[in-house]
């Protein structure tokens, strides 16, 4: 058995990955053809993600998000995406939503439709997930207020949090502090994309303004050693894409010995491995598992380590921590000690 297939067995939480960015390109392409959407620069599912930067990426997650339209669009992609995650070991995913990203698309259409695929998907599956409706930064802190009361008109129980994402450089985090602390009175949980294409000071403006509870990437932190020695101390996680890097920041290289994610593991950082936007980025979840074994040496103990930080970061009550660290235990430990 080879290493993907070995890994496959592991126990895992997602807990970044987009939803948008989870359409198999398959998907879009009949989605467009049924809504009459016409996609950038090929219909052909074979050509259609095709990008070098974070900027290019973006406009072809938006582009793509604007195939979806229907109820059953929604229920699809959701569906979809939880049976990659689960194939790849997933038991729990907490995912982002770019609801803005559907122009003219109500959000409670949005919302029934991502709901019945994580039903359907539990059925079938067995995979829990919640919701984590991100905020666009690119569209400032007032419509920033505008899009939370749209969210807590929507919510559920499996709303959980609120994210910040898109294009970071000239967006710093401080603009949203009063929204980033409305929504945690309203019970929200908080993360925020930073580090990835900003610098280690937004990493700081994430955790010291906006409060959040997970940082997302996070990559330039490493840029700012006393940054990292009191975010290690205060044992935040850092949400960490391998794949994602070789497409928006400048760290190409996975093998390297100053690939971000490798410096910030060595420095002692809590750092977990997810897919961000798996098809986009020719990847699944598991696949980002192997990668942090086989390039960024990441030993069978940090496989560990990361995992239990999924666990003890996922945003579910202490009563289901526990739980799955009963039930899941002698798995990770079969799967751990064989590798
Ligand atoms: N939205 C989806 N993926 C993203 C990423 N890697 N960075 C910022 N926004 C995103
Ligand atoms: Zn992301």
């Amino acid at each position: 058995m080879d290493l993907y297939q070995h890994l496959q067995k592991l126990p895992k939480v997602e807990l970044h990955l987009h939803l948008e960015g989870a359409i198999r390109p398959q998907t879009a392409v009949e989605l467009a053809r049924k809504n009459g959407v016409s996609l950038p620069h090929s219909d052909r599912p074979d050509e259609l993600y095709d990008y070098n930067t974070l900027d290019a990426f973006l406009d072809v997650y938006d582009a793509i998000s604007k195939t979806i339209v229907k109820v059953d669009d929604f229920r699809r992609i959701t569906y979809e995406m939880l049976q990659s995650a689960s194939q790849s070991g997933a038991r729990h995913v907490e995912f982002f939503i770019s609801p803005h990203a559907h122009e003219g698309v109500p959000f409670a259409r949005q919302f029934e439709g991502i709901r019945l695929g994580i039903s359907d998907a539990q059925v079938d599956f067995g995979v829990t997930s919640l919701i984590i409706p991100g905020m666009n930064r690119e569209l400032g802190p007032e419509r920033g207020e505008a899009y939370l009361d749209e969210i807590l008109a929507n919510r559920g129980d499996d709303v959980v949090g609120l994210g910040l994402d898109y294009f970071e450089a000239p967006y710093p985090p401080e603009p949203f502090a009063k929204v980033f602390a409305r929504a945690r009175e309203s019970g929200l949980k908080l993360s925020a994309h930073c580090g990835e294409a900003g610098p280690a000071a937004y990493v700081r403006g994430c955790y010291e303004v906006l409060k959040v509870d997970r940082l997302d990437h996070g990559y330039n932190v490493v840029d700012d050693p006393a940054l990292m020695a009191e975010l290690r101390d205060a044992g935040i996680l850092f949400t960490c894409c391998p794949s994602t890097t070789q497409f928006t920041t400048p760290h190409r290289d996975l093998g390297s010995p100053s690939h971000p994610i490798r410096v910030m593991k060595q420095a002692g950082l809590a750092v977990s491995i997810h897919s961000d936007d798996p098809p986009m980025f020719n990847t699944d979840l598991n696949g980002e598992y192997v990668i942090a074994m086989d390039q960024m040496q990441f030993s069978a103990a940090d496989i560990k380590t990361a995992v239990l930080a999924t666990i003890d970061h996922a945003w579910v009550d202490e009563t289901t921590k526990r739980n799955w660290r009963q039930d899941w235990m002698p798995e990770i430990d079969a799967v751990i000690n064989a590798l």
